[in-house]
Parts: structure tokens; C-alpha cells; sequence
């Protein structure tokens, strides 16, 4: 299972696993796959905290980073970095609050104490990201940084470089990922429409190739809808370089994902998620929910443009969180189509060596039938 790409990172399997929980992260770098920390949600300071803890939980193995900086957001370029937050909050409109508060108290779903608020504006901008890159440049254990939503700015893709630590990008189109490629990106993250979190409208089996044949020979990650050593060895036969998956990572035994929320994923089915803006102003696949449809409904207001929308409903997602068992329907779950597959909680390790065993297995059924021996 080895290739240029795992060879070049120390990893055992090519296998890469985004989550938002360090010991996730840990577990399944330990495991010989490697795992991405989500940095979106932590201040430099918490992200600090978490690395440390993955440093001394991870042995000599390597794990990374995932930031957020997209290509397009409200007031890009146009707003003073300094005043950046006031001037997003002065375009939110008073209704777009009131209407989350009002969602979240007709479920029932008690306030935030006054100290628990969580800042508005999350990594989702440069400005936000540039602190989170420069703590993840500290820890020598980090040798990837990927990036959400857009090609990194030259300066920050020049600044991985530097240091020897590779560069990646998620991409949901082909014309995305050339751009990847243009600005000198180490691989490329090709995620199919059914992957959990910020997606785009074409399915992995006709993506996959069609970003592969795009930027090779550049190293193509294959996202959306893998569950299984069956899905990863479908999209190894297509062309890629290793897979690269999220959603699984929620309903592991290591993952702090709440118990309410763990249990609407194990009971959900494949056809329980919509991409929705509700959350965070672009596209997000997530479980459908009472929350999902009250923004698609004609009379209530319409998702505003990221990063605003999640000024407004981040809140929410500490609250809903914070109470999970007072939240049914309007929890923040993004989730990929593969939660259909996700019926049982397992051991990081254990997916993993699950997803080598059966990825073997399968290629030795197309290679029995191919010598006419199956
Ligand atoms: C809960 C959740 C949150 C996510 N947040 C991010 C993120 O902050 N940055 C990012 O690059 N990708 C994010 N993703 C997408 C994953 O990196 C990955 O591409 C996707 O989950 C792959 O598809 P799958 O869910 O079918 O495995 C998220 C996915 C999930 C399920």
C-alpha cells in the first residue's frame, strides 16, 4: 500500500482521516493511517494546547492540520483586518439572530450561561487561519496542512514549503483543483458531493477520475462517501493516491462527540442528510433536521454569505451542543451519506485495520478475476 505520497509522509496505509478530536487524531496516526486535526474552531491558543497533546500522545508518528481559508467570503478584501470582526457584525441583520433564538427556544433548548459564550468570528477567514498555521509550524510532528474551501494564498503555500511540511486542498470541481495545482499545492483533496461537511454538487465516482486525469501527475486524495476497504479500493483503481475520509471518524470510540448526537448518526440512514447553507453560508452536507428545513422555508430568512452566517448561528452550535439531549432537530451534524454504514461505535484502530483488511481483499477478487480464477 505504499506509494510515493505515504513514503514522503512515514505513514503505513494511505489513509487520512479528518476529525476535530485530538485523540482521534492520535489513534489513528498511531494506527499507521494518518489523522488531521480540524483547526477551524480553536484559537491559536486552544490549538496550541491540542497539538501539544497530540505530540505526546503520537509516538514518532506524523499527523496534520486542516485550516479554513476560502477563496470567497463577505467583505473579502474590502474590510480593514483590524476591524474585521465589528464590521461582519454591523452587516448581520437583527432578524437573522432573533430567528435562531426563537428556533432553539420553541425546541426547548436552554441559554448559554453569560461566560460560556464562544467568540463570533471562527477560523474562517486569512486573517482568522494565519495564527492557527503559525502555531501548527511550531510542532515538528505536523507534516501536512490541508486547506478547506480554496487555494491557499501564495504566501502561506510558499511558508509550508519552507519548512519541508507538505500543502493540500480540498476541491470539489476539476477547475478547482488545477488552480490547486497552478499555485504549486503537494496534493490535491477531491471530494465527491456525498462527503460530510462543505461539499460540491458531482458524485465521487465521476469526480474522482475526472480530477486525477486533471492534475496528474499530481497526488489525488479521494473524499466523499468511503466507509469501507471496498470504496477505498474503488477509488485506488481509479487513480488515487490514498483516501481521505471524515465523516467515520464521529462515531468512534475515541471521538467526543456528544451521545445525542452519536445517536442520530448511528440510526440515520444514507438518505437522511441535505447540503444545506444554514450553518455556515456555503453548502454543508449534513443530517436533515427541523433546523435545515426552517431555513429552506419561503417566509424565513435566507442563510446570509460565510462568514456571516456562522456569526449568527455559532452560538447555536455551542448551545445545541453544550445541552445535545434538550436539542433534538436543531443540532449542528454535518455527515456524509456514508452515516448509513455507521451503526456501530468502533476503535479507531479498528476501522482502520477494518477498511486494510477488506481494501486487500477486494483487490484480490479482481485479481482472481483477472487470471480467471474467481
Ligand atoms: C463533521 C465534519 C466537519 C468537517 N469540517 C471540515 C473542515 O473544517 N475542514 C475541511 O477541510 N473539511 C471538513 N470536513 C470534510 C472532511 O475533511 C472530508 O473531506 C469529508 O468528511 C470526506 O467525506 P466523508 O464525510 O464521506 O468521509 C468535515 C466533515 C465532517 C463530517
Amino acid at each position: 500500500m505504499q506509494n510515493d505520497l505515504t513514503k514522503r509522509l512515514g505513514i503505513e496505509f494511505p489513509i487520512f482521516a479528518f476529525t476535530h478530536c485530538r485523540d482521534v487524531v492520535a489513534a489513528v496516526s498511531n494506527a499507521g493511517g494518518l489523522g488531521v486535526l480540524g483547526a477551524v474552531g480553536y484559537t491559536p491558543e486552544q490549538l496550541a494546547v491540542e497539538l501539544d497533546w497530540i505530540d505526546a500522545h503520537v509516538g514518532d508518528h506524523p499527523y496534520g492540520v486542516d485550516i479554513v481559508i476560502p477563496m470567497k467570503y463577505e467583505g473579502m478584501g474590502e474590510l480593514d483586518a483590524e476591524k474585521l470582526e465589528d464590521d461582519l457584525r454591523d452587516m448581520i441583520p437583527q432578524g437573522h439572530r432573533d430567528f435562531v433564538h426563537e428556533l432553539l427556544d420553541s425546541h426547548g433548548v436552554p441559554s448559554l450561561p453569560e461566560d460560556q459564550k464562544a467568540p463570533e468570528l471562527i477560523g474562517w477567514t486569512e486573517a482568522t487561519a494565519g495564527p492557527q498555521i503559525e502555531i501548527a509550524l511550531t510542532h515538528p510532528k505536523v507534516k501536512l496542512i490541508a486547506n478547506a474551501l480554496g487555494t491557499p494564498p501564495a504566501e502561506i503555500v510558499a511558508e509550508i514549503q519552507s519548512t519541508g511540511r507538505l500543502v493540500g486542498a480540498l476541491c470539489g470541481a476539476a477547475k478547482q483543483a488545477l488552480s490547486h495545482k497552478e499555485a504549486g499545492l503537494d496534493f490535491v483533496i477531491a471530494q465527491g458531493t456525498e462527503g460530510g461537511g462543505h461539499t460540491g454538487d458531482v458524485g465521487s465516482v465521476v469526480l474522482w477520475p475526472e480530477v486525477i486525469d486533471a492534475v496528474a501527475p499530481l497526488p489525488v486524495l479521494a473524499a466523499g462517501g468511503i466507509g469501507t476497504g471496498r470504496q477505498m479500493a474503488a477509488a485506488m483503481a481509479m487513480g488515487a493516491a490514498g483516501v481521505w475520509t471524515g465523516s467515520l471518524w464521529l462515531t468512534v470510540e475515541e471521538a467526543e462527540t456528544p451521545p445525542a448526537q452519536q445517536a442520530e448518526l448511528l440510526a440515520a440512514t444514507s438518505r437522511d442528510t441535505v447540503r444545506s447553507r444554514s450553518w455556515t453560508g456555503k453548502p454543508c452536507r449534513m443530517l436533515r433536521s427541523d433546523w435545515t428545513e426552517a431555513w429552506e422555508a419561503p417566509d424565513n430568512p435566507k442563510p446570509l454569505g460565510m462568514p456571516l452566517q456562522f456569526m449568527v448561528t455559532g452560538e447555536a452550535v455551542a448551545r445545541t451542543a453544550k445541552y445535545a439531549d434538550q436539542s433534538k432537530g436543531v443540532m449542528f451534524n454535518p455527515v456524509g451519506q456514508i452515516v448509513g454504514r455507521m451503526n456501530r461505535i468502533r476503535k479507531s484502530r479498528d476501522v482502520i485495520l477494518e477498511m486494510v483488511e477488506e481494501y486487500v481483499d477486494a483487490v484480490e477478487r479482481l485479481g482472481r478475476g483477472l487470471s480467471g480464477d474467481a
